[in-house]
């Protein structure tokens, strides 16, 4: 069985995660979830840890460095953090490993494993950019949280579908989540 590891760290937009998690269909989903995170979720949504615990096959504490998925000999086709804070994007541009999240980060880079980070910020600073760049730069799919309005979207719902079909087909995961341009 395929392997998806999913990161979710506390920049605003648990509700992506949510929903990422929710069209996996198909994979072991390892999934770990930042403290920031957990409190993201309370201030911002109505979910509660257990249903997002519920989505995942294994759940692990992000201080949990140990754990099974922190070492390059476990191997999973891909790794989705979403949403990445910008503190999180930092420290993995610049090879800090201090939680079980950053450690993944760092050995899906060494590995050089599919990789992609849904960043949420505005405006980006110029270090966030940087950051950007050289994630970029050794081969991280940078897919910001950042929904079209071609398909004339009329309710949030439309909107996080947006942005998580694309995390989606960027993860080979099939899904009809938003409607797909068509244009003769
Ligand atoms: C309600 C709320 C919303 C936040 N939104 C963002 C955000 O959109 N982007 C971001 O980079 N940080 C955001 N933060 C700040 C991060 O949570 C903070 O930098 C935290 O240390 C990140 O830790 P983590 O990367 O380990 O999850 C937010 C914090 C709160 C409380």
């Amino acid at each position: 069985m395929k392997k998806i590891v999913v990161g979710i760290t506390g920049a605003s937009g648990t509700l992506l995660a949510v929903r990422f998690l929710e069209n996996i269909k198909n994979y072991e989903i390892h999934l770990v979830m930042s403290e920031s995170a957990k409190k993201v979720m309370s201030l911002e949504t109505d979910y509660d840890i257990n249903y997002i615990k519920g989505l995942s096959t294994y759940f692990y504490d992000d201080n949990d460095i140990a754990a099974r998925i922190s070492s390059g000999s476990f191997i999973f086709d891909s790794f989705v953090i979403i949403p990445c804070s910008t503190s999180t994007m930092a420290k993995i541009a610049s090879g800090i490993a201090d939680t079980l999240i950053t450690r993944v980060a760092l050995v899906a880079l060494k590995e050089r494993r599919k990789f992609i980070i849904v960043p949420r910020e505005m405006p980006f600073s110029t270090i966030m950019i940087e950051n950007m760049l050289k994630l970029s730069n050794n081969n991280v799919i940078v897919s910001p949280a950042v929904p079209g309005y071609y398909n004339k979207p009329k309710t949030m719902n439309d909107l996080i579908n947006f942005v998580v079909s694309r995390i989606l087909d960027l993860s080979n995961i099939e899904n009809d989540l938003s409607k797909r341009w068509e244009h003769e």
